[in-house]
C-alpha cells in the first residue's frame, strides 16, 4: 500500500520515511549494514565532517514503473562517483557491493513510500558519507558513517519539465576552484554556491556558473549540468571544476542513439545566441529547459522561449521511457526490485 499523499504537489522537500540504513567503518573496516528507523547521530564535536568538512553526497532515484514494478536507475555509478568522491577528501570509498545493499534496503524498507506511476514523483535516495573522527589537527579522520537517507520528491525546479527556468550568470561568485573539488560531489561546493544561488534566487532565477579560470565558457546550471543544441549537435561542457552527471551521460548516449552527434567541449557563453534549445540536466532536474540566460554584466539576453524544444522533449522521453519501464532497457541501466 503507497501512502496516502498528495504526490502531484510534492515539490525537491524532505518528506520522513519510516528507515534509513547506516553503516559505519573504522580504519578501513565496514561494518554491517542495518536499517533503523532512528534519523539521529550522536557525533563528537570535533567531527572531521564538522570542522573541515570531509563530507560526501550523492542522489539517486526509484521509478514505479508502467508495469508496477520499481525500478533503481544506474545505482552503480553512483556508488563510483561516491568512491571517488571519498578519494577527493581522503576518505574511505564505501565498496561498491555495500553502497549498493545499503540502496537495495532502504527501498525495500520504505516500499510503501515509493510512489504511484504517473504522479510524476518518485523516491529519492540520498546516500551520505561523514568523517567522524574527532581531529583538531587539520587533517583526515580515519572513522566514517555512511547513511541512506530516502525521501519521496517531486520536481526540483518548481517549474518542471512542462515549463522552462530562466538562469543569470554570476561573475563574482565561483562554486569550485579549477583544479578544486567542483568534479567531486562534496557538501562544500554547494555551501560555497550559496551565495550566488541565493542572489539569483531573489530574482526569481537559478545561478548558470562560469569556468573558474576565465569565466568565459559555461561551467554548471546550478545543481545540475548544461546540454545544449547547436546546430542540431548535442553539446556540453568539458571542465575540471564541474561535475561528471549520470543523467548527462545518460542523455549523451540517448542522443548518439537518435543520430545527433555529440561534442563535449568547453562551450564559450556567447555559442549561446547560436543555440536553438538548452537545458539543466541532472538527477533531481532530469530535463529542467532554460527559458533564458541573462548576463547582467553586459545586460544581454539569450531567449529560448518558455517551452521544451523538440530535441530536449524527445531526450526527456526516451529517457523517463527507460526509467519507467516503458522502453527496453538496451544498457542495462535500471535495477528492478
Ligand atoms: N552537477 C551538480 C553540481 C549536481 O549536484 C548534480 C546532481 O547530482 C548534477 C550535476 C547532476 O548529476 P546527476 O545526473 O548524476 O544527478
Ligand atoms: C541531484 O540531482 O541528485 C542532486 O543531488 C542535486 C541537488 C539536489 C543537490
Amino acid at each position: 500500500m503507497t501512502k496516502d499523499i498528495d504526490w502531484k504537489q510534492l515539490g525537491f522537500h524532505y518528506t520522513e520515511t519510516d528507515y534509513i540504513v547506516r553503516a559505519e567503518c573504522h580504519d578501513g573496516i565496514w561494518g554491517p549494514i542495518h536499517a533503523t528507523k532512528d534519523k539521529h547521530i550522536s557525533l563528537h564535536l570535533s567531527a572531521t565532517c564538522l570542522q573541515y568538512g570531509q563530507e560526501a553526497f550523492e542522489g539517486l532515484k526509484a521509478f514505479r514503473g508502467a508495469d508496477g514494478r520499481v525500478r533503481i536507475f544506474r545505482m552503480e555509478e553512483n556508488a563510483r562517483r561516491m568512491a571517488r568522491s571519498a578519494e577527493g577528501l581522503c576518505m574511505t570509498a564505501v565498496p561498491e557491493d555495500i553502497f549498493c545493499s545499503c540502496i537495495e534496503l532502504a527501498l525495500q524498507k520504505n516500499m510503501d513510500w515509493v510512489p504511484p506511476y504517473e504522479t510524476g514523483a518518485t523516491l529519492y535516495f540520498r546516500p551520505l558519507l561523514i568523517g567522524t573522527t574527532p581531529r583538531l589537527g587539520v587533517g583526515p579522520g580515519h572513522d566514517f558513517l555512511f547513511a541512506v537517507i530516502p525521501s519521496p520528491i517531486g520536481p526540483y525546479y518548481p517549474s518542471g519539465f512542462e515549463h522552462a527556468t530562466p538562469f543569470v550568470v554570476n561573475r563574482h561568485v565561483d562554486r569550485a576552484a579549477p583544479l578544486g573539488t567542483g568534479q567531486f560531489k562534496v557538501g562544500g561546493n554547494y555551501a560555497a554556491s550559496f551565495r550566488a544561488t541565493e542572489a539569483a534566487h531573489a530574482q526569481g532565477m537559478s545561478c548558470l556558473f562560469l569556468d573558474p579560470t576565465e569565466r568565459h565558457y559555461i561551467d554548471e546550471c546550478g545543481a545540475a549540468n548544461f546540454f545544449g543544441i547547436l546546430n542540431g549537435r548535442y553539446v556540453t561542457p568539458a571542465s575540471s571544476s564541474i561535475l561528471p552527471s549520470i543523467t548527462n551521460n545518460s542523455l549523451m548516449q540517448l542522443a548518439r542513439d537518435h543520430g545527433l552527434i555529440v561534442e563535449q567541449r568547453p562551450i564559450k557563453l556567447e555559442e549561446l545566441s547560436a543555440m536553438s534549445e538548452c537545458g539543466a540536466c541532472g538527477t533531481a532536474a532530469v530535463i529542467s529547459p532554460i527559458s533564458r540566460v541573462i548576463d547582467p554584466d553586459n545586460g544581454h539576453v539569450y531567449e529560448f522561449g518558455d517551452r521544451p524544444g523538440p530535441v530536449s522533449t524527445m531526450l526527456y522521453h526516451a529517457l523517463q521511457d527507460i526509467q519507467y519501464g516503458r522502453a527496453a532497457d538496451s544498457y542495462g541501466w535500471c535495477k528492478v526490485v
